[in-house]
């Protein structure tokens, strides 16, 4: 490929481009712009264009618009396909092109997510009452559960999915008809087309529509914030699979074993995904500076910032599918999780919070009395816990409303999760209510991806249909 040259990436616009060509020409007829035999010769070039494929196509052209149009002329004659470029420029060709390619990756990266998000919740659900350590800093923090762990990193997800879907209303706008900037003489109807090829609407003003990248820009955008979503998702399946953890075993399809080293089970997919968020950070920071200062409208700059989309389409989309597949045939090791939970004295938030609850001390002071146990090291019993009282307040918390059961319950990990059911804490109850409460949104979520696509589809049959007809 040479310098000039955007083939390599135009594969990814090949299918868009001759809808929009498509699209174009019949509004043209309908406008008169164009006569019917006109029409119907380029349609039909169009569509043996279509059934040869990218591959049939001189790639010595510049870009996929010449060289379909000088395609087709070769195939109806200049007479006819010359027409098929009135009131038109590459400039809003190719960013309508570019906007119907990547809605659709919009979309199955959406289905993507969406199946990632049910995968965990379904996990999420067998294990309300398994106890794990939270932690802070990567030290031991509070007791908490696998569910709600789990829901943790749903939610943000689902958050990705929202913004996927900001993004994609922002992409389905047509620039078409914006000609090279200054949009034409011609009488076209923009909506027109905006209807065939299932649009929401155009963007208004001509210049604008063909200088602004910014869809593309909020779209890797949202994939940096789920590659930084899926990445500590990746970086926690890393951890929890070494043996310092132990708490999963992740299934032999997504590890590989160590060219040298026969015992070794490494989780290699998850690695690449904590390296791969790196390519879509880089992809954002390329168009973003590609864009950045440009003057207006088109420049040849934009045509750089493209490939960049692309990489970025397939590698979040590689991702959340390696995510979800991960998830899914994991293995748990409740065992370990509980064993773990019982290190560090996780419970000595909740030991601090019964003596406030029972004795009516102020915080601080309870957490000055249960960070010198921890510091200590002895176990908090009673007298333990009186003699520190004594010390510090000078009086005992046994004869302030403290027992020693309530302190063997504060001590409990279950007990204090349990206790934890404010709305988003980790008790089962609180846990089995938010899952509800996901299952809705993914309900939605999917409805709206299934709404884009029944549009898309239904314009696609219209656009068959006015072209048969033709
Ligand atoms: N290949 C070009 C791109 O991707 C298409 C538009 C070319 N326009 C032009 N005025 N040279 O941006």
């Amino acid at each position: 490929m040479f310098f000039t040259s955007s083939m390599e990436a135009d594969r990814k616009i090949f299918d868009a481009d001759i809808e929009v060509d498509k699209a174009h020409v019949v509004m043209l007829k309908e406008q008169d712009i164009i006569n019917a035999a006109d029409c119907s010769a380029i349609l039909s070039g169009l569509d043996k264009i279509k059934k040869d494929g990218i591959s049939a196509l001189d790639t010595s052209y510049e870009d996929v618009h010449i060289a379909l149009e000088a395609r087709l002329i070769e195939i109806v004659g200049e007479d006819t396909g010359g027409r098929m470029h009135s009131a038109r420029s590459r400039n809003d060709e190719v960013a309508t092109c570019i906007r119907i390619a990547l809605r659709e990756e919009l979309l199955n990266l959406m289905d993507e997510v969406h199946d990632l998000v049910s995968t965990l919740i379904e996990l999420a659900a067998k294990h309300h009452e398994t106890i794990m350590p939270g932690y802070t800093h990567t030290q031991h923090a509070q007791p908490t559960t696998l569910a709600h762990h789990l829901l943790a990193h749903s939610n943000a997800f689902l958050r990705d999915l929202e913004r996927l879907k900001r993004a994609y209303e922002r992409t389905n706008q047509s620039p078409l008809g914006a000609a090279a900037f200054a949009s034409t003489g011609f009488q076209i109807n923009r909506k027109r087309t905006v209807e065939l090829l299932g649009f929401d609407s155009i963007i208004e003003n001509s210049m604008d529509a063909v200088s602004t990248r910014d869809f593309m820009i909020e779209s890797i955008s949202s994939f940096a914030n789920l590659m930084t979503d899926l990445s500590r998702l990746a970086e926690e399946l890393i951890l929890w699979s070494s043996s310092e953890f132990g708490f999963i075993e992740l299934d032999d399809s997504y590890s590989s074993t160590s060219s040298i080293m026969p015992q070794k089970k490494n989780p290699d997919i998850a690695e690449l995904m904590r390296a791969k968020t790196g390519t879509i950070h880089g992809a954002l920071v390329s168009v973003l500076t590609i864009c950045k200062a440009l003057p207006y409208s088109y420049n040849r700059d934009l045509q750089e910032a493209t490939p960049h989309l692309w990489r970025a389409c397939d590698t979040a989309r590689s991702c959340a599918r390696m995510a979800e597949g991960m998830v899914r045939t994991m293995k748990t090791d409740k065992e370990n999780m509980r064993n773990a939970s019982g290190k560090g004295f996780m419970c000595a938030t909740e030991l601090a919070d019964t003596i406030v609850r029972n004795t009516g001390i102020p915080f601080r002071t309870a957490h000055h009395i249960v960070g010198s146990i921890a510091k200590s090291g002895k176990i908090p019993t009673i007298s333990v816990l009186d003699d520190l009282s004594m010390d510090i307040i000078h009086k005992k918390l046994s004869e302030n409303g403290l027992s020693e059961k309530a302190i063997v319950e504060a001590l409990d990990p279950l007990g204090n999760i349990k206790r934890r059911r404010v709305p988003g804490g980790p008790a089962p109850k609180e846990t089995k209510r938010q899952i509800k409460v996901i299952r809705k949104e993914l309900l939605i979520a999917g409805n709206d991806v299934g709404l884009f696509r029944k549009k898309i589809n239904a314009a696609s049959v219209k656009l068959d249909k006015v072209c048969k007809h033709d």
